[in-house]
C-alpha cells in the first residue's frame, strides 16, 4: 500500500541545513538499533528504509527483539561504553533524557530551526526530545497504552456490546471465558503486566491519582488503599489468562485475538500493525476500544530516534534520517501501519482506519482538556530505575509471589528506594 513514495520534503530540508554537499569520504549509511522485530513493526519500519534507501542513504539494521525495548537498551550501553554508538537508537521518554545528560547525544538545532519542529511537535514530546534547549532525538509516532483489542466474531457471537466500566469488562471476560475462549490474551513478560497496569491504575483511580502516584511519585498516594485496589483487580485479570502465558510474546498474544483463539488484549496500538499486517480491518474483524474507565483519558508512549554524537562524516546521512522522520508525509504513511498517531500536529487523518482516526481524535481530545498522561510501563512517567523497579513487583504480583496489600507496599518502598 505505501511503498516507495518519494519523499518530496527531504532534499529541500537537508539541503537547508547541510551547506556543502556530502563530500567523497561521507559515510552515506545510518546505523539504527532498534526493538521493532514483529511482523506489523517490520512493515512500518520499512516505510523509513524506503524512503531513505531511495534518497541515498544506506541503512545498517541493528534489531534486538523484546518489546518494550529493555534488551535493546542493554545493548545500547554496551556499544556505547565501547566507544562505538550507533547512528540513532529507538528510544522512550526518559531513557532519552538519561543519554543527553550523559552527553552522548547531538545537536539538531540547526535542522530543527529548518524545518520548523518547535512549531508541529506537540509539547508532551518536546519535553522529551529536548535537552537544554538542543533537539536531540526525532520524534516518529504517538502510541498510547490503554487500549482494548477485541475478536469482534467473539463479541458478536456472544452478544456482547463495548464494556465501558470495570464491572461490565469481568462480566464480559467472564461469557467469554464460559464460551471456552481464553478471555485474555497475554504475554507474561514485565513490560506487558506493567501495560496493562497503566490502565488499570487510570481506571481504578483517575487521572489525578494516576498522576500523583506514577508521574508525581507520591508516597502516600502508593501506600493508599486504591493502590490495594489496583493489584486486586490485576490479580482478577490474571484469572482470566491461559495458562501457556509465561515468557510469550506480545504479538503472539495478539494473534491469538486475530486468530479467535482470544477474545481481547490489553495493549499499546502497535497491537494493530499486527492486525493490519494480518488483513484484518477494523469494525469489522476486529474492535478498539479504551480500557473501561479511561474512556477520556489516554496513557502515551512516543518512540523516538534518538540520534548519538557521531563523527562528521556521518553527520550528512544522520541529519537526512531525521528530516525524513519529521517528514509529514512520511508521518501519515509510517503511523497508518504502525499502528500509531503522528508525532506533529498538523498531519491529516485521511489516510488513517477508524481505530487511528479514533486514536488521533482522542489523543488530540485529551490533550486539550489535561488527560494526557505519560505511559509508566513505556518511560514516559517515571525514570527507567523507577520503571524497572515497579515491572518487578508489578511482575511478581501477576505471578502470585505478592498479595495485593504486600505488593502495594512493595510497589511503594520499590519506588522510594528508586527515585
Ligand atoms: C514501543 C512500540 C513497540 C512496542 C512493542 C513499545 O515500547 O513504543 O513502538 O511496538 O514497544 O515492541
Amino acid at each position: 500500500m505505501f511503498k516507495r513514495y518519494k519523499n518530496i520534503g527531504l532534499a529541500s530540508a537537508f539541503a537547508a541545513f547541510v551547506a556543502a554537499p556530502l563530500s567523497a569520504t561521507a559515510d552515506d549509511s545510518v546505523e539504527v538499533l532498534h526493538w521493532w522485530t514483529s511482523g506489523g513493526e517490520a512493515a512500518a519500519l520499512n516505510v523509513l528504509k524506503d524512503n531513505l534507501e531511495s534518497d541515498g542513504v544506506s541503512w545498517n539494521d541493528m534489531p534486538v527483539a523484546g518489546g518494550g525495548g529493555e534488551q535493546a537498551m542493554t545493548v545500547l550501553r554496551a556499544r556505547v561504553t565501547a566507544g562505538n554508538a550507533p547512528t540513532a537508537v529507538q528510544m522512550l521518554g526518559f531513557d532519552i533524557l538519561d543519554w543527553a545528560r550523559e552527553g552522548k547525544l547531538a545537536d539538531l538545532n540547526d535542522l530543527a530551526r529548518a524545518e520548523n519542529w518547535d512549531a508541529v511537535v506537540p509539547d508532551a514530546l518536546q519535553g522529551f526530545a529536548k535537552h537544554d534547549g538542543k533537539w536531540i532525538s526525532a520524534p516518529v509516532n504517538v502510541h498510547s497504552t490503554n487500549w482494548v483489542w477485541a475478536n469482534k466474531a467473539i463479541f458478536d457471537e456472544l452478544n456482547l456490546s463495548t464494556p465501558r466500566t470495570w464491572d461490565q469488562l469481568v462480566s464480559a471476560l467472564d461469557k467469554i471465558q464460559a464460551a471456552g475462549y481464553t478471555a485474555v490474551a497475554h504475554g507474561g513478560q514485565p513490560w506487558q503486566e506493567a501495560t496493562i497496569f497503566d490502565a488499570v491504575v487510570m481506571s481504578t483511580g483517575g487521572p489525578a491519582f494516576y498522576q500523583r502516584a506514577l508521574i508525581d511519585l507520591d508516597d502516600s498516594a502508593l501506600r493508599s488503599r486504591t493502590m490495594r485496589t489496583v493489584f486486586e483487580r490485576m490479580a482478577i485479570l490474571r484469572g482470566y489468562v491461559d495458562d501457556n502465558f509465561s515468557g510469550r510474546d506480545w504479538n503472539l498474544a495478539t494473534a491469538m485475538v486475530i486468530n479467535k483463539q482470544a477474545g481481547v488484549q490489553f495493549m499499546g496500538d502497535w497491537a494493530k500493525g499486527e492486525f493490519i499486517n494480518a488483513d484484518k480491518v477494523p469494525n469489522r474483524d476486529f474492535l478498539c476500544f479504551r480500557f473501561p474507565g479511561t474512556t477520556q483519558q489516554v496513557t502515551f508512549n512516543a518512540d523516538q530516534f534518538a540520534m548519538f554524537a557521531v563523527s562528521g562524516d556521518r553527520q550528512g546521512a544522520q541529519a537526512k534520517l531525521a528530516s525524513a522522520i519529521l517528514d509529514p508525509s512520511f508521518q501519515s504513511a509510517f503511523n497508518v501501519v504502525k499502528g500509531s498517531v503522528p508525532a506533529r500536529t498538523d498531519v491529516s487523518d485521511g489516510a488513517f482506519d477508524a481505530c487511528g482516526k479514533k486514536g488521533m481524535a482522542q489523543l488530540a481530545a485529551a490533550n486539550n482538556s489535561g488527560n494526557l498522561f505519560g505511559s509508566f510501563a513505556h518511560g514516559h512517567a517515571a525514570p527507567a530505575a523507577v520503571k524497572n523497579a515497579g515491572y518487578d513487583v508489578i511482575t511478581a504480583h501477576f505471578n502470585g509471589e505478592y498479595d495485593a496489600a504486600a505488593a502495594a507496599e512493595e510497589f511503594a518502598d520499590a519506588v522510594a528506594d528508586a527515585k
